[in-house]
């Protein structure tokens, strides 16, 4: 498929408007590049379900904090555009530093209270730079449709809100988490493990995997799947775990008891990398108010 390109936010729009034209419906699929499985799952969905595809390529240097990896994430324009020529994608938005954050750019847009949890905790002002950046892009892009990945499922919960309480004209929807063979979530800073940390990484899945099955055995103490985590992360030694918590998955809230929609989710360090991972599930209780 022929990529159309746009670096601008005019030239965007006007690229949107042209996608959009007859009544098509588009569908914007936001990246900081160093594709995966996961975002090129995201993009055949979005295929599937709206007339028109574009992808943004933004490595967004407002939700990176000081001590963080932006000098070192991974970028490779070419190799990104090589891959989504093999995909259902009609476009794709290569904005550049400059043209988002022009001098003296000062604006900043927050979502208070889902943001500070989790994520938003162990990296303050991440959320505020996701949501300045995605309102950006919605705002030059106009998409009918974002598709957003559960793997980053605070992610989604906040500019879900965002959305709603915006009044922004666009549907979030979110696909599932695309996995290795062996478990681990594909992420760009997977590529930051060496042979000893990747071999160790899997162990964040299965804990989120234990957590999940003795909720369905019955276990509603929200203590006690944490520990199950953590129990189980003490056998990669390689693994440090900075958080794992049980929360509702759309308030965030911390869980009394396991019940409801429920987000186990979960933060850790191997070597050099940061890695974040979760599970969803609902656990229905009989007589409880729905
Ligand atoms: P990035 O980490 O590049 O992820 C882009 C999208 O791909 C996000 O919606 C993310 O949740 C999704 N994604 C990542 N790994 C996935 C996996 N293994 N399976 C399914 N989906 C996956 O998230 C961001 O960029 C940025 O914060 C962004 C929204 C682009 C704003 O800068």
């Amino acid at each position: 498929m022929t990529l159309s390109r746009a670096t601008t936010p005019e030239a965007v729009r006007r690229l949107s408007r042209k996608l959009r034209s007859r009544g098509k419906r588009l569908a914007l699929v936001p990246t900081m590049g160093a594709l995966h499985e996961g975002h090129l799952s995201l993009v055949r969905l979005a295929a599937r379900d709206a007339d028109r595809v574009m992808v943004s390529l933004f490595v967004n240097p407002l939700q990176f904090g000081p001590q963080e990896d932006l000098g070192s994430y991974p970028r490779d324009t070419r190799r990104d555009l090589g891959l989504l020529a093999g995909e259902p994608v009609d476009a794709v938005y290569l904005p550049t530093g400059e043209t988002m954050y022009p001098e003296g750019f000062a604006a900043r847009v927050t979502v208070s209270g889902l943001d500070s949890r989790l994520e938003g905790a162990a990296r303050p002002g991440h959320f505020v730079g996701v949501c300045t950046v995605v309102l950006k892009l919605l705002n030059a892009v106009e998409p009918d449709v974002l598709w957003l990945g559960q793997k980053d499922a605070q992610q989604c919960a906040v500019l879900e809100r965002l959305v709603r309480d915006l009044d922004l004209p666009v549907r979030v929807k979110r696909g599932p988490t695309v996995r290795e063979p062996d478990g681990l979530a594909m992420s760009s800073r997977n590529a930051y493990l060496n042979p000893e940390e990747r071999a160790q990484a899997p162990a964040l899945f299965q804990a989120l995997r234990l957590a999940q099955a003795a909720a369905r055995s019955g276990e509603r103490d929200p203590g006690a799947l944490r520990a199950l985590v953590s129990g189980h992360l003490a056998g990669a030694p390689l693994a440090r775990l900075e958080y794992v918590e049980v929360v509702d998955a759309r308030t965030l809230e911390p869980l009394a008891r396991v019940a409801g929609d429920v987000l186990v989710a979960l933060a850790c360090r191997i070597g050099p990398a940061r890695l974040i991972d979760n599970v969803r599930f609902r656990v229905a209780e009989p007589g409880a108010a729905r």
